[in-house]
């Protein structure tokens, strides 16, 4: 990581981490569940499960936009994540957000919540390929 990416990485955790206490007091508490119509949006990538161009540039992506808070294998034990109010970062390979859908997961990348930020910005298709990483990373637990 250059120390530019570096730098802009901790502001962009920051900046999330100022945004998550406030909508945090709205958003704790309750479980965070994705819209019944958003849990069932099919995955256009998911037929091609074993083409390892599901996944596209989703390492990459996820070692800019994620690791910070969700850690380097998605346990949710980033550097951020020890300064973060809860809820903390997800784990990803938990059984938890194993058991949710693929639709769930996209939709919750999209969207974000409390410290989370949201990637609506990110392409669709990127989006889906970073739900494919998640499962990639649940299937090697
Ligand atoms: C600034 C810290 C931060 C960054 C950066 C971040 N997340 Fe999160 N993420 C969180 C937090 C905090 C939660 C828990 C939110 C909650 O439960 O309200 C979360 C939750 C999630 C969840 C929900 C898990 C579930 O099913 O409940 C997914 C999926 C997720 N993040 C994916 C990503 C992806 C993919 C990226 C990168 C593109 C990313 N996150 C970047 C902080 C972050």
């Amino acid at each position: 990581m250059s120390a530019l990416r570096k730098s802009l990485t901790i502001a962009v955790a920051v900046t999330a981490l100022a945004v998550g206490i406030t909508s945090g007091i709205y958003a704790q508490g309750s479980d965070w569940k994705a819209p019944a119509d958003a849990k069932n949006v099919k995955n256009p990538l998911a037929a091609k499960k074993n083409d390892p161009k599901v996944l596209g540039d989703a390492k990459k992506a996820v070692e800019q936009n994620c690791v910070t808070c969700h850690g380097p294998n998605g346990k949710g034990d980033g550097p951020a994540a020890a300064a973060l109010p809860p809820p903390k970062p997800a784990d990803w390979t938990s059984s938890r957000v194993a058991s949710e859908t693929d639709g769930e997961i996209f939709w919750k990348i999209s969207n974000g919540r409390g410290a989370m930020p949201p990637w609506k910005h990110l392409p669709e298709q990127q989006r889906w390929e970073l739900v494919n990483y998640i499962r990639s990373l649940q299937a090697k637990k």
